[in-house]
C-alpha cells in the first residue's frame, strides 16, 4: 500500500508523542551492495531525510535519532572522521529546509570528546531553529544512556551543594537533569537491521516504551515501514504496570 494511503489509516487519537530510532545496518547494507561502509552511511542520511519529512507530515511532536554513540569512537579513525563530518555537513546542508518546515533541532549527548569548534558549529546552526514550534528533532550525538545518567547525577550533586536542590530526588527531578529534560519519554523505539537490543540508548526514558524491531537495514527503511510501525504501535495495549490502559 502507498504510504499516503497508510497515513489515512492512522488513528489521530492515538498518535505517539515521541518516536526514537536506532538507525542500524548501514555497514551491512554497504557489504550487501559491495561498496564501502561510508557509502552505507551516505545512504543512511537519505533515509533520515525521508523519515524526518514523514514525521513532519504526520505532525509528530518529537523524533530522536541515534546518530553516534559514546561507543562509536572504537571504530576506525577513517570511519569516525567520516561520520562526524557527514553529520555536521548534513545539518548545515539541511538547516534552511528544516527551518522552513518549522522543525526545532537539537543535538543531545556529551560534549566531552567533541572538538570545541565542532560543537560550536552544531550549536550555532541548531540555534537558528529554536523558535520553531513543529517537530522537535533530537540528534543523539556522542550519546550514551549511562553517560547521560552520570552527567545528571553530577549536576544534581552540584545543585545540592549550592543549595539549589533542597528536596529529595524523585523521578521528575532526575528526568529534568537529563539531556531530554522537559520532553516526553519515547512511546515507540524503532531499531532496524535485525538487532534486538537498546545499546545504551535512552535507558531511563525507555522504561515504558514499546519496541518495533525490523530486519530492514537503515538505508532501506521506508516511509511505508515507518507508518506501519506506528499503526502497529496503535494496536498495542499499554498497561504501565497496571491491568488496563492508562
Ligand atoms: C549504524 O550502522 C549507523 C550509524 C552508527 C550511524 C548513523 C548515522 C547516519 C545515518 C548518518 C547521519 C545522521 C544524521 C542525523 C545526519 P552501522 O555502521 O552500525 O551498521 P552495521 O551494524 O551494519 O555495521
Amino acid at each position: 500500500m502507498e504510504y499516503k494511503q497508510l497515513i489515512h489509516k492512522l488513528d489521530k487519537e492515538r498518535m505517539p508523542k515521541h518516536i526514537a530510532i536506532i538507525m542500524d545496518g548501514n555497514g551491512r547494507w554497504a557489504d550487501l551492495h559491495k561498496t564501502k561502509r561510508v557509502n552505507g552511511h551516505k545512504e543512511g542520511v537519505k533515509t533520515v531525510r525521508s523519515i524526518v519529512e514523514t514525521a513532519v507530515e504526520i505532525g509528530l511532536p518529537y523524533l530522536t535519532v541515534y546518530a553516534f554513540s559514546t561507543e562509536n569512537w572504537r571504530r576506525s579513525n577513517t570511519e569516525v572522521s567520516y561520520l562526524l563530518k557527514l553529520i555536521v555537513d548534513s545539518l548545515v546542508k539541511e538547516i534552511d529546509e528544516l527551518i522552513k518546515n518549522n522543525v526545532n533541532i537539537r543535538f543531545i549527548g556529551s560534549k566531552e570528546e567533541l572538538a570545541k569548534n565542532y560543537h560550536k558549529k552544531v550549536l550555532e546552526t541548531c540555534q537558528k531553529s529554536w523558535i520553531n514550534t513543529g517537530l522537535h528533532l533530537n540528534v543523539a550525538m556522542n550519546y550514551g544512556g549511562r553517560r547521560e545518567l552520570v552527567d545528571a547525577f553530577n549536576l544534581i550533586i552540584e545543585d545540592i551543594q549550592s543549595g539549589k536542590i533542597t528536596s529529595k530526588i524523585d523521578d521528575e527531578l532526575l528526568s529534568n537533569y537529563l539531556y531530554t529534560a522537559k520532553m516526553p519519554d519515547p512511546d515507540l523505539i524503532i531499531r532496524t537491521s535485525g538487532e534486538e537490543r537498546l545499546s545504551n540508548f535512552l535507558i531511563w526514558q525507555s522504561a515504558y516504551s514499546e519496541f518495533w524491531f525490523t530486519k530492514t537495514m537503515w538505508p532501506d527503511f521506508s516511509r511505508e515501514e515507518f507508518i506501519r510501525s506506528i499503526l502497529d504501535f496503535q494496536n498495542r495495549k499499554r498497561r504501565y504496570g497496571s491491568r488496563g490502559e492508562n
